[in-house]
């Protein structure tokens, strides 16, 4: 199995950012790799799922399968999706041996960064055209991960050290 690992969390919680972080690490160290983001796939591989239960749970074994296939030609494969069900981590763990770093922030610390102001659009009225009925953390699921590899505490760290923590973890784990 490849080294591969997957992150989950609310949107804005930091997966982008993380992802990214590994990935410029990693061009500086010579290590490959491979980051399979969430909202780039669904622009593509995952263009036709939509948010209910069934399509994220279907988003997330694409994601899978996709790292499963592309895990031998890197060192280390990263999946940041929300991924807000444990049948769905378990599902990546299980196939793909996929560890799972939970990126965890409180919704009101999220409300009030709201890059994508998608949280300011599921709070507008339920009449309201541009309101999002199914946003996760919000109006729609997030199971709590019972038993994450890592957990980052995304309020208290910032992206440097959330990027140290991370690599201390793939270090003692030997997978970087
Ligand atoms: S997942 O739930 O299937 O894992 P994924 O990470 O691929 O989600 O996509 C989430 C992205 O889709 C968010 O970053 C956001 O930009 C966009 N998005 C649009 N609508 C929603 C919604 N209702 N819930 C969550 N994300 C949404």
């Amino acid at each position: 199995m490849g080294n591969i690992i997957q992150l989950t969390g609310l949107s804005g919680s930091g997966k982008t950012t993380l992802s990214n972080a590994l990935f410029e690490w990693g061009h500086q160290q010579h290590v490959t790799v491979k980051v399979i983001d969430g909202d780039v796939y669904r622009q593509t591989l995952c263009k036709d799922l939509g948010f209910s239960k069934a399509d994220r749970l279907e988003n997330i074994s694409r994601l899978g399968a996709y790292a499963g296939s592309i895990a031998a030609d890197y060192d280390l494969v990263c999946i940041a999706a929300i991924n807000p069900y444990e049948e769905g981590r378990n599902k990546l763990r299980l196939k793909y041996g996929a560890l799972l770093i939970w990126l965890k922030c409180d919704l009101k610390t999220l409300i009030s960064r709201d890059p994508k102001g998608l949280y300011r659009k599921a709070l507008l009225p339920d009449t309201h055209p541009d309101k999002i009925h199914n946003l996760t953390g919000l109006n729609d699921t997030f199971e709590t991960p019972a038993l994450p590899d890592l957990t980052l505490d995304t309020e208290q760290l910032d992206p440097e050290e959330m990027l140290a923590y991370t690599l201390s973890f793939l270090k003692n784990k030997q997978l970087v």
